[in-house]
This record gives structure tokens, sequence and C-alpha cells, in this order.
């Protein structure tokens, strides 16, 4: 079933419509304000000082990803008037009248714009309780404008700024992980050849029945760095012992959490709503070029490399959506 247009009727509903309700085995198993603060948090306050703090900082940031594969960074020097700003347009964009966000529906396969729910649709997909906008930053030259939406008023500068800002971040991250790996400080922006950005702003409504559903399925992130930004509501969940606890993570003003996607420590991670107010997060996906190569690397003992051969980055992202949707499709056949 295709989702619904907006989400704003249906949040005002005593009970969830059915297309949103999940299996049982999938539903939250921790609540989204029941906070841990076991994902390392790293300042990064003197990361550029080679003869002084980096080696420790960056010693923390590969403890984090070898433990966690995730973690949240502060200190990192992004401006936290242009974070603020971007929250704000961003949840003034949720607010606009249905009619306002659908004019840039991007349902029908087109390249950014707002949708119910995302990514996966097909048989036997179960909706996520949240609204997106999207748009591809990276290569400029991939940027549709079109696609952008100009309201409120304002947003299309401050999108710019941001984008280039967590490229930036992006980019001194990738150094340190460079580094860790014995290789040249640029060799990771340099794999992903013409680096692509894509930023994905998750608005999550109030829910009127949370523990039926989630607000963004169990995944790991398919490229090579993600940048999340989370209001201070909380609904993000990760996992420990081998993916069998849940834990949610407790938010920190001003914090990015950076998660490694699949050509990293592919954390598994969801999102969970709740009843009382609505939550707002921003995703920043670094990828590599659709038509860069991604080799397998066996980076522990005992470790399966996720690929058998090597296969260019666009290959590997319809092999993932399409094994989704597969375990989809046999999971409605099974009931
Ligand atoms: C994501 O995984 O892209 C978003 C998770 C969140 O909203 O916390
Ligand atoms: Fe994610």
């Amino acid at each position: 079933m295709a989702p619904p247009s907006t989400l704003t009727a249906l949040a005002e509903e005593k009970t969830l419509e059915a297309s949103f309700v999940r299996d049982k085995d999938e539903r939250p198993k921790v609540a989204y304000n029941q906070f841990s603060n076991e994902i390392p948090v790293v300042s990064l306050a003197g990361i550029d000082d080679v003869d002084g703090k980096r080696a420790e900082i960056c010693q923390k940031i590969v403890e984090a990803c070898e433990d966690w594969g995730t973690f949240q960074v502060v200190d990192h020097g992004v401006d936290t008037r242009l974070v603020s700003n971007m929250t704000r347009l961003a949840r003034e964009f949720f607010a606009l009248p249905a009619e306002d966000k659908r004019r840039f529906d991007m349902s029908g396969g087109k390249k950014g714009g707002f949708m119910v729910s995302s990514h996966l649709q097909g048989e036997g997909v179960v909706q996520n309780w949240r609204e997106i906008v999207t748009y591809f930053s990276y290569p400029v030259k991939k940027r549709d404008y079109s696609r952008w939406p100009n309201k409120p008023e304002g947003w299309i500068e401050v999108t710019e700024e941001y984008s280039e800002k967590l490229m930036g971040l992006a980019c001194k991250l990738l150094e340190v992980l460079s580094e860790a790996m014995g290789l040249e400080k640029e060799a990771l922006t340099k794999a992903c050849v013409d680096m692509d950005q894509k930023v994905v702003v998750n608005f999550y409504p109030k829910c009127p029945q949370l523990d039926l559903t989630l607000g963004l399925k169990r995944h790991t992130d398919l490229g090579t760095i993600t940048l999340l930004l989370q209001d201070q509501v909380g609904g993000l969940q990760a996992t420990r012992d081998n993916g069998n606890t849940w834990i949610t993570v407790q938010p920190v003003e001003g914090a990015f959490i950076v998660n490694l996607g699949d050509h990293g420590h592919n954390a598994d991670h969801q999102a969970v709503v709740n009843s009382e107010c609505s939550r707002l997060s921003i995703a920043t996906f670094q990828n590599p070029a659709p038509d860069a190569t991604v080799y397998p690397l066996k980076i522990r003992e005992g470790e399966k490399p996720i690929l058998e051969e090597p296969i260019t980055f666009a290959e590997m992202y319809r092999r993932k959506l399409s094994k989704d949707l597969e375990l989809a499709k046999l999971k409605k056949l099974a009931k």
C-alpha cells in the first residue's frame, strides 16, 4: 500500500492506521526517553593541533568506531547559529499546510523533495511513522533546486551552508579514519571519487500508538559516514551485544552523531516515536560516487566481508534495496 500523502490527519486519530503497524519482533523494546549514555561523546577541540591533542582525540574515535561504529562529536566547529537556523526552518517546513509540502512530493521516483515514510516502497513494506524532506547537495552539479523547498524563506541558503559545513566535518573525520588504517590522510575521501552528499530531514509527529510502530525501521546506513543531528526529545536507538540489546541514545545539545555506514562498522540503528511531542532529526549522508568501486575488506579476524567481489556503489545500493524488498515480501507471505 502506498503511504498517505502527509501524517497531519493521522496523528490526530486515536488508533494507528494499519499500514504503520509492525510485526511484534520489530516493535520498540525500550522507551524513547529511557536514555543511555554508553555511546562515546568525543570533543574535537584541538583536533587540528598535530603536536598536541590530535593523537588522543583520534584514539578515542578509533576505539568508538571499533566498539560501536557510532559516537557523538561536540566542539566540532559547526556554528551553533547555523545549526539552530537549520532546525528552526526544518520545523517550519513541516508545519506548512499539506498542499505546500505536497508541491515537492517525490513519490513516483522524483529525486528529492517531500514524502511520508520513504525510502522503501513495495509489497509487504510497513510504513515508517515519519515525514521527510530530502535533497542531493554534492557534487554541486547534482543540485536540483526545483526539488528544494522554497518555503520557508531562507531555507535554500541555510541548507546550502549547512551542507558545506557538514561536508567539511565529514572529510575531517574520514582523515582520522584513513590515518588510523595506516593510509594517507585523503585516502578515504579519494576512494569515494567525487563524494556524494544527501541530506534527509526527518520529522516524526506525535503518534497515537507508539508501541506498535517505528519512526524509522532498524537499518544500517548504506554508505561511508553519516552525521546525524537530533533534537532533545530522544528516539534514536542503537544496539549492543551483537545486535541483541537496544539502547536509546542520550541526546547531547549541539552534538552530531557519527554513524559508520556499510563501508565501515555498519552500526544498526532505528528511531522510535512517542505520543507527547514531535521529534526532528537531520541525517547527512556522505557516500561514494555511484560509479566508484567498493572492495570487500575483512577488517577483523573472523569477520565476513559484506561483499564477495568488488562492485560499484550504485550496484551495492541496488542489491541492498532489492534484498530489503524481498524480505518484506517473504514476511508478508509468511503471515
Ligand atoms: C536515520 O537513521 O537516518 C535517522 C535516525 C533518527 O531519526 O534518529
Ligand atoms: Fe540511519
